[in-house]
């Protein structure tokens, strides 16, 4: 298939959005990370996402809105607390899971009965959407199991030849994907953690707001409830350990391990974050991942960072590339 390349005029986004109505794929950039458009409601159009990304179809999607309005479409009851977080959040990289009204077609929800939705604030994805007169289906715009894309760049690396269209658009602000709550239950449910954490959620709430526990199991073997969450993510070519414990102590250890396996003609980078600038940390981690893997190298040594507010998502993914392979120091 021969991948059509768009900018960012609203002419430029006007063809996409027709690739789209005319149930084609489309990759866009987000404020998060790029996403790979498909029209939500028609099946046949998402059945190709997932054989584009090479993704299993259990994993379902999250669907792309450009106006509040939109939401009562694909839900019936929105719930004061949904509304709270739609006015606090949205547009912005909160996604949220709510029942999914007959409308959504079940290969969307990868058979679910709830939908995730999101109304992103990227201009370029608002007027997509808008233009494309639909929700838009879309995961990460990456081949399923590599870090995900936060520059044009990264999209062709993966998709081009396999999709209709690529929007290139500027690098991800945010570059880790969106937090992911479930309003479905009694109590509202952080399944992905992401930038907008579990604290400001319940600020916004008034009320407390639950971490899915699976979030906190730091071994290859938890059940989320996120479907998603369970499959092996952001995987860099390269072998990669992370080194938690005492700064300095996890620095020497580094340096030490890095020493040790140059000395065998293997190529060693060394990732290392200060813990006060966890949203950098985000906006560079996949990128940084991608860069290695381009550069040949053999082992990534990441040191954790501390796991709170924003760390803990960027820690999320960092143990998930890792596949949980921790050194304590
Ligand atoms: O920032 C983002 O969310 C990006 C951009 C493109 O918007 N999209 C993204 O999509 O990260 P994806 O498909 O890579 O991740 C969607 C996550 C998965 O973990 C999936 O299992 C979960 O959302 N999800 C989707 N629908 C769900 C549902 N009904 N119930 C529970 N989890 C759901
Ligand atoms: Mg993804």
């Amino acid at each position: 298939m021969e991948t059509r390349f768009f900018g960012t005029t609203e002419e430029d986004i006007q063809q996409a959005a027709e690739i789209i109505k005319e149930g084609g794929l489309v990759a866009f950039p987000t404020e998060t990370v790029y996403g790979l458009g498909a029209d939500a409601l028609n099946p046949e159009a998402v059945g190709k996402v997932y054989a584009a990304k090479g993704r299993p179809s259990d994993n379902p999607m999250i669907v792309h809105i450009s106006s509040k309005n939109d939401l009562s479409h694909l839900t019936f009851e929105i719930t004061d607390d949904i509304r709270k977080l739609m006015d606090a959040f949205w547009p912005g990289p909160l996604t949220m899971v709510v029942p999914a009204a007959p409308v959504v077609p079940r290969v969307t929800t990868g058979g679910l009965d709830t939908v995730a939705v999101r109304m992103p604030s990227d201009p370029v994805a608002a007027a997509l959407i808008t233009s494309s007169e639909t929700p838009i289906a879309a995961p990460s715009a990456n081949l399923s199991g590599r870090p995900s894309p936060t520059s044009a760049r990264h999209v062709i690396d993966d998709l081009d030849g396999r999709i209709d269209a690529i929007i290139q658009g500027g690098d991800c602000q945010v570059g880790i994907e969106s937090t992911v709550v479930d309003m479905t239950g009694a109590v509202p449910a952080v399944l992905r953690p992401g930038i907008i954490t579990a604290e400001r959620l319940s600020q916004a709430l008034g009320k407390t707001v639950e971490i899915d526990p699976a979030m906190n199991v730091k071994t290859a073997d938890f059940k989320p409830k996120s479907p998603g969450m369970k499959y092996k993510h952001y995987a860099p070519k390269a072998e990669m350990i992370i080194y938690k414990g005492d700064r300095e102590k996890v620095y020497l250890a580094m340096s030490e391990e890095k020493l040790r396996r140059t000395g065998y003609g293997q190529k060693v980078e060394i990732i290392m974050y200060d813990d006060s600038e966890p949203e950098k940390a985000a906006r560079e981690f996949f990128a940084k991942l991608r860069a290695c893997d381009k550069a040949g190298v053999d082992v990534i040594l990441a040191a954790a960072m501390r796991e709170d507010g924003v760390g803990f998502a960027v820690m999320n993914r960092m143990f998930k590339s890792a596949g949980y392979n921790i050194v304590e120091v």
